[in-house]
């Protein structure tokens, strides 16, 4: 499995093991071209076998009749579409009683596709078991952590810790293994859906037991779990395993360190049923395997351990109708999966083509912004670009969704749109496998924001996911590209390490900050961080005390302000706005850069810098406005030896490194003209260009540039 780092014995071993398997598969099979298919089924030891950049969506021709079929073919044939994604929810047309299963049509479908040169990324279809399955096994259903069973009627796979789920979705997938692993069409395998949505949480009694079980293995004896669920706390001593359950709904507050490890277990469970489907189908096919991940949209699974089980990240993501600069969300996300991949190219397995139909406002995608949401994931190391999906469902809760053919049929702007995304893919060839390069890190750590949601914090007015939106802001306007990274990772190769929002952190991985700095990085850290360890115990000596010496401040009193109140900060010369914290800071030889002004904190230490080793540590005790976090910001680049750019506002820029060219895309998400800040060939738009050429309201350039 990949994770992380590609060796050379790493490759041979993919490379060798698919020509292995190749050989059996295609002896089982009698297809002579089997074998040497296998040995470049996979560019790089992962990467499925598709040319270029892959173009297409999720297909469900199952809703359609025949017909419908050949007029699909013929119309992904127009568009350049080169795979697509079938079978996801297919399992009550596979499996139609239990161990009776019809392929038939599948079978036709996988010809059809395969004789029109469109690839397969085959889906197993366990995100939606048949309702036979659950009349038979009722006690499979999930439970609410307010008790309630799931009723059926939605999709939603059922309870991860049931064994009859367990075993029945590794039947389906290892017989579709068995009758596909061989077929020349199928590229990649696109296991279950969307794991963690709909069903995150279970508090069945299934994962009663289960999470029993995960607990004695991780904790060895209930001495362990009463010392590190702290339960000396409200008496909770348990006395014996059987007394452990999970931390349904209770009258007060449930114990927060129960309820981190709930959540540790739960990602655990969702993770084990991934592997075991994948493993069902590593035993009859070699092609590489994924499942689609929810970046920067849902927490409930550790993505950083899904990144190491997955042969190629895929991921899935919808603007949020709300925010007016989704594009921000949308490169968060793009550079999440990214980083999960290890840097190497991933697949953007689904985004929209106009309006989604879930949020309560579904604002269609204006001319133009579609390509510009995929183009944008594509310079952010994307080399494939899937939609939700391929044709608009009549019938169903997703009718209203856009599709690549919408309602109105290829007589619409989106199709028009999406023939001529498909014409710019096919020029961007070159692109793919090239490599983002960053200098800046944002650490991003699933575990501290499940140990922070939890209730009764200081304010709740404090959020990890908008600290990270505002310092990832800072760097997207400047045109600085993020990486995002956990705090234990080897971070030597950035130049500035900025900390959103790490309310947990083990002194390990304070150890490996302190270490970064030491060794001549720059460290930014926001408030409230490394406050409490992996139980949610709070650190011995405080608040940051684990950061204490590479930050040179730890952290007396929090100062949480009222709602709406706001603060200010004198820094640097200027008056800085504030709102939602101060804290009261303890010194301990950080220099004093910025001074409350007035509340709680008034006249106290605001911001701090402090020499460690080669490095800086810097520390911002309250939430900063935009404009004061850019005043604070310039001074941090400036020890970081990082320049900013100066782009006008809306311009996205980022680069791509390939072995002989760089590729750098430019968007220009305002609504007057800029221009473009390279020399190059623009491959978008087939011209050559240099630095000021216009770049018109809307439009995108990718320029291959030498410099
Ligand atoms: C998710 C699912 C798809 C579809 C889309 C709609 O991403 O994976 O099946 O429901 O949402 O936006």
């Amino acid at each position: 499995m990949y994770n992380g780092t590609v060796t050379l014995s790493s490759y041979l071993t993919v490379i060798f093991s698919a020509s292995f398997l190749g050989a059996r598969i295609a002896a089982a099979y009698g297809r002579a071209d089997q074998a040497a298919r296998l040995d470049v089924m996979t560019v790089d030891g992962v990467w499925p076998a598709v040319q270029g950049i892959a173009y297409g969506g999720d297909y469900s021709p199952e809703q359609w009749p025949r017909e419908t079929w050949h007029e699909d073919v013929a119309l992904m044939r127009e568009a350049g579409v080169s795979m697509v994604s079938i079978g996801i929810f297919s399992w009550a047309l596979l499996e139609t009683s239990e161990g009776v299963f019809d392929f038939d049509w599948l079978d036709d479908l996988i010809e059809l596709l395969h004789d029109n040169g469109i690839a397969v990324d085959l889906g197993t279809p366990t995100a939606s078991p048949p309702a036979w399955f659950f009349a038979k096994h009722p006690d499979a259903r999930p439970v609410s952590r307010d008790g309630v069973p799931m009723g059926f009627g939605a999709r939603g796979m059922a309870s991860p810790s049931s064994p009859e789920y367990r075993e029945a979705s590794v039947r389906i997938a290892g017989r579709l293994a068995e009758r596909y692993g061989g077929h020349p069409a199928v590229v990649m395998w696109h296991v279950h859906n969307e794991y963690g949505q709909p069903v995150g949480e279970d508090y069945s009694a299934h994962a009663v037991l289960a999470f029993r079980q995960w607990l004695e293995a991780r904790y060895g004896t209930i001495a362990e779990l009463n010392r590190v669920w702290g339960t000396a706390f409200w008496g909770q001593r348990y006395s014996d395993w059987h007394e452990v359950s999970v931390p349904a709904a209770a009258l007060s507050v449930v114990n927060p360190a129960q309820r981190l490890d709930f959540a540790r277990f739960t990602d655990h469970q969702l993770r084990q049923c991934y592997i075991a489907e994948r493993d069902a189908i590593r035993a009859h096919a070699a092609q590489p395997i994924t499942t689609n991940f929810m970046a920067n949209s849902s927490w409930v699974t550790d993505l950083w351990a899904w990144g190491r089980e997955v042969d190629i990240v895929s991921d899935d993501h919808y603007l949020w109708a709300a925010d007016p600069e989704g594009e921000i969300g949308l490169a968060i996300a793009a550079d999440l999966s990214r980083s999960v991949a290890g840097g190497k190219p991933w697949i953007l397995m689904e985004h929209s083509t106009s309006a989604v139909n879930w949020q309560p406002r579904n604002v269609a995608k204006r001319p133009g912004e579609m390509a510009r949401n995929s183009l944008s994931h594509l310079g952010r190391g994307a080399d494939a670009i899937l939609f939700f999906q391929w044709r608009a469902s009549r019938s169903g809760a997703e009718k209203f969704h856009s599709a690549m053919i919408p309602h109105a049929g290829t007589q619409s702007r989106v199709w028009r749109e999406v023939v001529e995304l498909g014409a710019t893919l096919g020029r961007l060839a070159e692109v793919r496998g090239s490599r983002v390069q960053a200098d800046v890190a944002i650490l991003w750590d699933f575990e501290s924001f499940w140990a922070q949601d939890l209730e009764w914090r200081p304010s709740v007015d404090v959020s990890h996911a908008e600290r990270i939106r505002a310092f990832y802001e800072q760097c997207w306007r400047a045109g600085i590209t993020i990486d995002f990274a956990l705090p234990g990772h080897d971070l030597s190769r950035y130049s500035l390490v900025i900390v959103p929002a790490q309310y947990l952190l083990t002194t390990a991985d304070a150890a490996n900050l302190a270490h970064y700095v030491e060794h001549g990085g720059t460290l930014l850290v926001s408030f409230f961080s490394a406050i409490v360890d992996e139980f949610d115990t709070v650190h011995e000596g405080g608040y940051l005390a684990p950061l204490r010496d590479a930050l040179g401040v730890t952290v007396e009193e929090f100062l949480p302000l009222r709602e709406n109140a706001t603060a200010s900060v004198a820094f640097d010369g200027s008056t800085l706005a504030a709102d939602v914290w101060q804290e009261h800071l303890a010194l301990a030889g950080a220099e004093v850069m910025g001074t409350y002004l007035d509340g709680p904190g008034a006249g106290m230490p605001a911001i701090t810098r402090n020499r460690h080793g080669d490095g800086v540590g810097w520390y911002v005790s309250t939430r900063l406005d935009a404009a004061g976090l850019t005043r604070v910001m310039a001074a941090v680049y400036a020890d970081a030896g990082i320049t900013a750019a100066d782009l006008p506002a809306g311009l996205e820029v980022v680069r791509r490194r390939g072995e002989t060219h760089d590729y750098v895309t430019v968007i220009n998400h305002g609504d007057t003209v800029a221009s473009v800040p390279v020399s190059g060939f623009d491959l978008v738009g087939q011209s050559e260009v240099t630095r000021g050429t216009p770049l018109a309201a809307g439009a995108v350039a990718i320029v291959r540039t030498t410099t």
